[in-house]
């Protein structure tokens, strides 16, 4: 090799060569992997939804990570050792495209996800800068403004950036909710003032890390009482704001969720909105979850005020079938996002022009460097319609209305979450027995979920009770967002359930 010739792929041979050999290979075992969660010929669930282990110190040892020891040094590039590793990590992950995965608020991709993510690490680019990544800038700056006016933001200033996940945009959404109302704290911090920030006991905890970030601390947060449907009391909201005054407090922010991520439940938006205006409060809605409801004709109706927001997070990553990551932060004006977050670079940034218009859009946040998340939200709804997330939406709805109806009359269950559901959280217990403790639910409710897990057919998740004077002991949360589920499944589910607990229980 010489200096003349360069390196090809950082091995001494033709990359183009290398990426026709090894894509098909993987292709084939990416589809492999995909067919194993297919229902089988009696259409049923195949117990193939993950790997089985007792700890992570076994996984160790299954996974021998350094039986290869090509990394070291010699010679890499073993397509052996390369496609032995592909091989183990699909055999070691928890299948995700199995329709029984029914653990956590997102569910599987779907082949244009798959799609988008490959175009993105083809272009490996950045969208920090619009010289670097002209197409992608455009489409994050159109699919956000799209999406902004779903939700209400109607302005043709209106608009939104992504950001690594729903944590991160409410994060921002609470930076620029300072900056803009106390822009002085751009360079003095936060100075003598205690800010007062509000939000639902049932709220996601980025809230409350947030303002830890910002230097607010965990104290600033006011968490709000929540009525017998898990909505935010806003009795109590103004009550709250009044005697933070009182107490010397600032008042900043309040939250409001689309969403809850135990319940599921969607905060009075409009009442909020009054509040928050009343006392001159940035008025953020935490879409993470409950978002996506807006392309449903049957479900938008929850998201009824999120127009009078000041911002807005939400995440196709979630409810959409989107690979994560994939947030938006969504503003009236995008304008504000470099009025909040702007410093001069001008050795990178060259089209920031906030008179006209910002091509360059890390200058509108606090990073640098970022994925173009976008496009993957992009060509999902290109391919997919509103009509395709719409279909997605109200079958996830009707599945999980379906499951909680069904053990609302069922012995041995005792449904938590309200019916009609609020959102595709079904919480409940299951009791073979009346009586049992606070730590007896819990005990069980674990066991179930475990052997459940083992059994290779469904994956399903357990919490206490947000609120804590409730708590009766962790109880069941399933998520009933993946396309594929049928009734025969959900029916599946609810056997095992009651055949492994009234086994434990015996
Ligand atoms: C209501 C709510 N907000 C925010 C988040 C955080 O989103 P992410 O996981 O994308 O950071 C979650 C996560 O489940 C959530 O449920």
């Amino acid at each position: 090799m010489t200096l003349e010739q360069g390196i090809a792929c950082d091995l001494e041979s033709n990359r183009v060569q290398e990426l026709e050999d090894l894509l098909p290979k993987v292709q084939s075992k990416i589809i492999e992997f995909v067919k194993s969660a297919e229902l089988d010929e009696n259409n049923e669930l195949k117990p193939t939804i993950g790997p089985t282990f007792n700890s992570p110190e076994d996984l160790k040892e299954l996974l021998k990570l350094d039986r290869f020891d090509y990394y070291k040094g010699q010679r890499g590039g073993s397509q052996t050792g390369l496609m032995e590793m592909v091989d183990s990590l699909l055999q070691n992950s928890v299948n995700t495209w199995h329709p029984g995965f029914l653990d956590k608020l997102y569910a599987s991709t779907n082949p244009i996800g798959i799609i988008s993510d490959l175009l993105l690490s083809t272009l490996n680019t950045n969208s920090h800068v619009f010289t670097v990544s002209p197409a992608l800038t455009l489409i994050e700056k159109f699919v956000s403004h799209e999406y902004a006016k779903k939700f209400g933001f109607t302005d043709k200033e209106s608009g939104g950036l992504t950001f690594n996940g729903g944590s991160w945009s409410n994060v921002t959404s609470l930076h620029i909710a300072r900056s803009i109302l106390f822009p002085q704290t751009k360079l003095l911090g936060n100075g003598d003032r205690k800010f007062a920030i509000y939000t639902s006991l049932h709220s996601h905890y980025s809230i409350e890390k947030s303002c830890i970030l910002l230097g607010m601390g965990s104290e600033s947060v006011f968490k709000i009482n929540i009525n017998s449907r898990s909505e935010m009391d806003v009795d109590h909201l103004e009550k709250t704001i009044a005697k933070s005054i009182e107490d010397g407090f600032t008042p900043l922010y309040v939250n409001a969720t689309a969403g809850t991520t135990v319940f599921g439940s969607f905060d009075p938006f409009e009442d909020i909105a009054k509040v928050a205006k009343k006392y001159n409060i940035w008025f953020h809605v935490d879409a993470s979850w409950g978002g996506n409801v807006i392309f449903s004709n049957i479900h938008k109706h929850k998201l009824k005020g999120s127009n009078l927001a000041d911002s807005i997070t939400s995440n196709p990553h979630k409810m959409l079938g989107v690979p994560t990551t994939c947030s938006f932060l969504l503003l009236p004006n995008k304008s504000i996002f470099q009025k909040s977050n702007s410093l001069a670079a001008p050795y990178l940034f060259h089209n920031n022009n906030s008179e006209t218009e910002n091509f360059d859009l890390a200058d509108g946040t606090m990073g640098c460097g970022r994925r173009a998340d976008s496009l993957k939200f992009y060509l999902s709804w290109l391919y997919y319609g509103e009509s395709g997330f719409a279909k997605r939406i109200d079958h996830a709805f009707e599945i999980a209305n379906y499951f909680a109806t069904k053990i609302s009359k069922l012995p041995n269950f005792e449904l938590i979450s309200d019916l009609p559901l609020p959102c595709l959280q079904v919480c409940f217990y299951f009791k073979p027995i009346e009586n049992l403790s606070k730590a007896e639910n819990t005990d069980l409710t674990r066991r179930i979920a475990k052997k459940l897990y083992q059994n290779g057919k469904f994956l399903i998740d357990y919490s206490p009770n947000p609120n804590q004077l409730k708590d009766k002991g962790e109880f069941f949360r399933v998520v009933f967002n993946t396309p594929s589920l049928t009734s025969g499944i959900v029916d599946d589910l609810i056997n095992e359930i009651i055949v492994i607990g009234k086994d434990l229980y015996k």
